[in-house]
């Protein structure tokens, strides 16, 4: 199936699964999961806004990274700036931090509560350049669907 059609129907899947629970933790881990049956990445996981860090949330895959710093790594950086960040090789981001040496290229993707992050999607690939502007425009479709459902 085209990549546009499989998030289509994977937006669908996941304003569905949403809907009607407001727990964030069962909300992130079944988007997460969802992803992953869709996708089978690398890594795909939340982080959440704790104070000055972002903690690990919900996730599927290898053990990954517990705390981010504002500004640090893909994931910080995406935080900082209020912007999806698309790498195709992450040895080419300065101050990108390997969680596991397999990723090669990664997508991040903020979270908001009105202006605010509140925490980024992150996903990771085994593979260099996985992700594009397609990614980018329906995962950010996905990570606004969180959002809400995190801000209920
Ligand atoms: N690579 C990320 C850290 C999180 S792990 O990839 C799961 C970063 O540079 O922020």
């Amino acid at each position: 199936m085209d990549k546009n059609e499989t998030y289509k129907l994977l937006l669908a899947q996941v304003k569905a699964m949403v809907k009607d629970e407001t727990d964030p933790v069962a909300n992130m881990a079944n988007v997460a999961a969802l992803i992953q049956e869709v996708f089978r990445f690398w890594w795909t996981g939340f982080y959440r806004v704790i104070g000055e860090q972002l903690v690990l949330g919900p996730f599927q895959g290898p053990v990954a990274c517990t705390r981010i710093g504002f500004g640090k790594g893909v994931c910080g950086t995406s935080w900082k700036e209020h912007r999806t960040i698309v790498v195709e090789d992450v040895e080419q981001f300065p101050g990108h931090i390997a969680c596991s040496c397999e990723s090669r290229s990664e997508i991040v993707v903020p979270l908001y509560k009105g202006e605010e992050v509140i925490g980024v999607l992150d996903i990771d690939s085994e593979h260099l350049a996985t992700f594009d502007a397609t990614d980018q425009l329906w995962l950010e479709q996905i990570a606004e669907v969180v959002s809400n459902a995190l801000s209920k």
